[in-house]
């Protein structure tokens, strides 16, 4: 090589060694993480690059990236888990909106949608309060922006033609593909793919953030940890979005609920991030309103582990019935989470731990044809099985003629359903041999409405109701919008809603 030619590549060399020490001072206080899964931004950072922090990759996360980056401010994502999507990738019966042109038949306006969410809610929104009102702007917000959630994500590509009704719903609104993929994967791995493009966007997953700062009264850095195990800061606005505490069995969940040590969870293990908010100054509320989903499936091969496989509610939407181990109907299957599980919780409770009830979820051809992509999936895993009426017993065989006779119009269903969703077999079809499809349910905890106060612009409010400078929460981190009781496929709505708030809000917040 020509000394011309050493010379050149020295230089050159120097020049990637300046610059690459010139970004870690802009963007890091401490030298950058190894990353286990990461999109390294292509974007040349000047000086007055506006950098965005966003800590947890569940769907509120992504719904703020997206927000920031389609403003073109840049955004590090900082993630825990080796791989993004929280428990948001999990979700297996949809996303609510309304109205939709998915929604079945005709056009209408869904102002029960609204009506709904209080009904579901409770107690907690029952009293007379300036918190009241503060409640009530965030379910408008919820249900007003849930018609545009379902058209930004059908133009992102995401497949959500198919709206199945859940419990507590007046119309059917929760939307889902028509594929395999469940809902919850095809959103996140849109969203992610989507994001992966653009250069503005870096994730560093394996890192945990350990502590939000503040400087002259503002939030303006996280303290994080990645796999090497060094302290790092990162500098910037923060929108937290690190989900609920429903798989904090021995953390936050003991605290609030500890009547319900025992129970399974359909969350996998993960301590609340809440802490991170409450040490500058945060205030906490509805920490004590933890769902309990009524079916989560008892695996055969795996009795009594403690995290279970969901059972997803549109099973019982699209037509299934629960049995009792005496193969009697016990409740209106279309009840809201919190009215169903309290009705399978009175029956006796087994001897097992963790804590499980015996009941079945049952069923028909009319089901499964509507709902084959979750079936076949629940019946590969062998939590269902396919099988003739009469091995359910003489009693479960009396019980569901009656409820054929209900679903075909002939008689009143004695405990209060009108909605049979798909279900199809006739009363006079109807007999031992008759096709149908079991699974054994429990209730799992699987949801926590309660988490730090927020207003209708995602800002995390103080003990005084005033806003925290420089933070924003989003998501099931949040507590508030769903009082005591959330209405199923509610909870990625929240996701996104509040997601792209907190987004926008930081892009004001930035051009400030
Ligand atoms: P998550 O999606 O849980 O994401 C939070 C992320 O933050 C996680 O990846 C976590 O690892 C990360 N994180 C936490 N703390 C830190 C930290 N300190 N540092 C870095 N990262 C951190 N809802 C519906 O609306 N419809 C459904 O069909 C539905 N089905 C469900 C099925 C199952 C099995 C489960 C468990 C839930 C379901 N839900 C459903 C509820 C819904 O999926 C979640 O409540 C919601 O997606 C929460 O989203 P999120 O973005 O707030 O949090
Ligand atoms: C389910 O599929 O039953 C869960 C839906 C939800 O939690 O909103």
């Amino acid at each position: 090589m020509s000394r011309r030619k050493i010379l050149t590549l020295i230089c050159i060399s120097l020049f990637i060694a300046l610059s690459s020490i010139l970004l870690r001072q802009l963007n890091f206080t401490s030298s950058p993480p190894s990353f286990s899964f990461q999109t390294k931004s292509k974007a040349k950072m000047s000086s007055e690059a506006k950098i965005a922090i966003i800590v947890g990759s569940g769907l509120a996360g992504l719904s703020a990236a997206s927000t920031l980056v389609a403003k073109e401010i840049h955004v590090t994502l900082l993630e825990r888990s080796p791989k993004p999507g929280g428990n948001s990738i999990k979700a297996s019966s949809g996303i609510n909106g309304a109205p939709t042109k998915f929604q079945p038949g005709p056009p209408f306006s869904d102002l029960f949608f609204y009506s709904d969410t209080i009904t579901s809610s409770g107690v907690a929104f029952s009293s007379s309060s300036g918190e009241d009102r503060r409640r009530e702007k965030l379910v408008g917000k919820l249900v007003n922006e849930s018609s545009g959630c379902i058209d930004w994500l059908v133009k992102k590509g995401v497949d959500l033609r198919l709206v199945a009704q859940l419990g507590g719903h007046s119309f059917p609104r929760t939307h889902r593909g028509a594929g395999k993929t469940p809902p919850g994967f095809s959103i996140v791995s849109t969203l992610v793919k989507e994001l992966k493009t653009s250069p503005l966007f870096t994730i560093q997953t394996g890192c945990v953030v350990t502590r939000i700062l503040k400087e002259g009264g503002k939030v303006d850095r996280v303290e994080f940890v990645c796999e090497d195990g060094e302290k790092k800061e990162l500098r910037g606005p923060v929108i937290v979005a690190t989900g609920g505490f429903a798989g904090d069995a021995n953390g936050l969940l003991a605290t609030y609920r500890p009547d319900l040590a025992g129970y399974p969870s359909t969350n996998d293990a993960r301590p609340g991030s809440q802490p991170l908010l409450t040490e500058i100054g945060a205030q906490l509320l509805d920490m004590a309103e933890v769902q309990v989903h009524p079916t989560a499936f008892v695996d055969p091969k795996d009795l009594l582990s403690p995290v279970k496989f969901l059972a997803a509610e549109l099973l019982r939407g699209e037509g299934g019935l629960l049995l009792s181990d005496k193969g009697r109907r016990f409740v209106n299957e279309m009840q809201t989470r919190k009215v169903v599980t309290d009705a399978v919780t009175a029956l006796p409770l087994g001897e097992e731990t963790p804590k499980q009830w015996d009941v079945q979820l049952v069923l028909d051809e009319g089901v499964y044809k509507n709902a084959s992509s979750h079936m076949d999936f629940y019946i590969f895993k062998g939590l269902m099985h396919k099988c003739a009426l009469s091995e359910l017993g003489e009693e479960a065989l009396r019980t569901v003629k009656q409820y054929c006779l209900a679903s075909a119009g002939e008689e009143e269903d004695k405990l209060g359903r009108t909605y049979f969703g798909h279900w199809e077999l006739k009363p006079d079809e109807v007999s031992g041999g008759s096709v149908v499809y079991v699974g054994r349910v429990t209730p799992a905890v699987h949801f926590t409405m309660g988490g730090v106060v927020i207003n209708e612009k995602s800002e995390v409010l103080d003990a005084s109701g005033e806003k925290i400078e420089g933070v924003w929460a989003a998501g099931e981190v949040a507590g508030g919008v769903h009082g005591g009781n959330r209405l199923g496929g509610s909870s990625l709505l929240e996701c996104y809603v509040f997601g792209r708030i907190a987004g926008s809000e930081v892009v004001r917040y930035l051009d400030l």
